[in-house]
């Protein structure tokens, strides 16, 4: 399909969903009037997905953008389509391959229903979760938005996830497994497009709220790992999906347990050890759970030499995606600064992990896990020749070479005004050699603290 054919067909379907936007101001839902247009723009979008996943409009200065272009020969009878978009402040919309028509069903009576005008895109985002839409997604427009200021919205999303699906669990409810599939997708594409800002985001150790940053950074370290493994789309998302909800089954668990700092009683381990059979019980009761994701959620605690919890039966086939949550979980629980436990630096976390390796967690998911991370993992502070010391903000190029880093304090320990990104191929023209080079890595205790924001999402100047 070129673009002339793709711009009229969506043309078309913006001008049908117009017409039942409209219809529905006159005629009940269930009005064919209302729902023929739906069920034909539903069918319209078939030929649209058959060589991409997702279709990108965006309302700028009351014109429709389609994947950056503007479409200018729109008819009338799309202005109050595009009117209610602009005044419910809907900056884009991406509809996803696998759009039902319910969903354009729902979305269209969203705009037909929301009177309020000039709403947040966050807020937008939980009506339309609220509404159960799937596949259209509401996004802020690229030019404003930095990766960094989008992975820490998906994030934040996330954890909302996990809190509202815990929440249920504790309130007898069954937790909303299309919810979490859809958080899960949001961080994956972010993983692909910009991993270093999605994994920066894994720094981020709440400890009051453990368990639900806890729950968001597994699914984003294990996403990572399957990412590096080349699992398939489908595959990657169970096992965030899997990441995300590993430990639901604490919730059956009293909370002064869960909490208890210092060394649990036998009796008491024995209680936690029930948290992998009841959380595959809650997936069990979950809809839109993948098989695979409920297996993993019961096998995280296994171990890779089969001598872990719950103990598994000799002819047992345990899923070998089950050591990815095993090892997120484990680099993030010692990287965590716990009543019981100091925070160790991602170095020190991968080396307590490779000692751990062929024993309780898989050798080669731990490797594949610092190749993920880089032998500097973002977050990791240095100390340069120079005795600056800086913070990684991302993995090497390629994979290879040098990380690329930000220096927060100058030679005498003093915090700079601002983060100042340097590169450390750059070479010293007196010399010749580069003018920095890695001494090695700090205790980020021995320094003041400095908020994440400041150094990857700097503000301008
Ligand atoms: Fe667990
Ligand atoms: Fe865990």
């Amino acid at each position: 399909m070129d673009r002339r054919q793709m711009e009229s067909a969506v043309a078309g379907i913006v001008r049908l969903l117009g017409t039942s936007l409209k219809n529905l101001g006159l005629y009940p839902a269930s009005h064919p009037l209302v729902r023929t247009p739906v069920e034909k723009c539903c069918a319209e979008f078939l030929p649209l997905f058959a060589d991409r996943t997702e279709l990108a409009l965006t309302v700028s200065d009351g014109t429709l953008v389609l994947e950056g272009v503007p479409i200018f020969h729109l008819t009338s009878s799309l202005e109050l389509f595009l009117a209610r978009l602009g005044g419910i402040g809907v900056p884009a919309v991406i509809f996803e391959r696998g759009v039902a028509t319910e969903d354009i069903e729902r979305f269209v009576r969203f705009l037909h229903e929301t009177k309020e005008q000039g709403l947040s895109v966050s807020a937008i985002k939980d009506r339309l979760a609220e509404a159960g839409v799937r596949h259209i997604r509401v996004t802020s427009t690229e030019e404003d938005t930095d990766d960094f200021s989008i992975a820490r919205e998906i994030y934040g999303n996330a954890i909302d996830v996990v809190v509202q699906a815990l929440k249920d669990v504790r309130g007898g409810k069954t937790p909303d497994g299309a919810v979490c599939d859809r958080t899960v997708r949001e961080m994956n594409g972010m993983i692909s497009r910009n991993r270093d800002a999605m994994l920066a985001l894994t720094l981020i150790k709440n400890f009051d709220e453990y368990t639900f940053n806890h729950s968001v950074n597994v699914s984003i370290l294990s996403l990572a790992v399957a990412d590096s493994l080349g699992l398939s789309e489908q595959s990657r998302v169970n096992v965030g999906v899997a990441g995300l909800l590993h430990d639901v089954g604490k919730t059956q668990l009293a909370l002064d347990l869960i909490r208890k700092p210092g060394t649990l009683t036998v009796n008491e381990f024995e209680e936690i050890k029930k948290h992998p059979e009841e959380g595959y019980a809650i997936l069990g009761k979950m809809t839109n759970i993948q098989d695979e994701t409920r297996n993993m959620v019961r096998e995280h605690h296994m171990r890779f030499d089969r001598a872990g919890y719950p103990r598994p039966e000799p002819e047992l086939r345990v899923n070998p995606h089950s050591q990815i949550i095993a090892v997120a979980d484990c680099y993030d629980a010692l990287t965590t600064m716990r009543s019981y436990q100091k925070a160790r630096t991602p170095q020190g976390a991968l080396e307590i992990m490779r000692k751990l390796a062929g024993k309780s967690i898989d050798p080669d998911l731990v490797q594949l896990l610092e190749r993920s991370l880089g032998v500097y993992p973002v977050g990791t502070m240095l100390r340069l020749n120079t005795m600056e010391v800086g913070i990684v903000t991302g993995a090497p190029e390629g994979g290879n070479g040098h990380p690329k880093m930000a220096i927060l304090y100058d030679r005498a320990g003093n915090p700079l005004p601002s983060p100042e990104t340097v590169n450390l191929s750059e070479a010293d023209p007196a010399t010749g050699k580069p003018r920095r080079r890695i001494l090695g890595t700090v205790n980020p205790l021995f320094h003041p603290y400095i908020s994440l924001e400041s150094v990857f999402a700097p503000a301008p100047v």
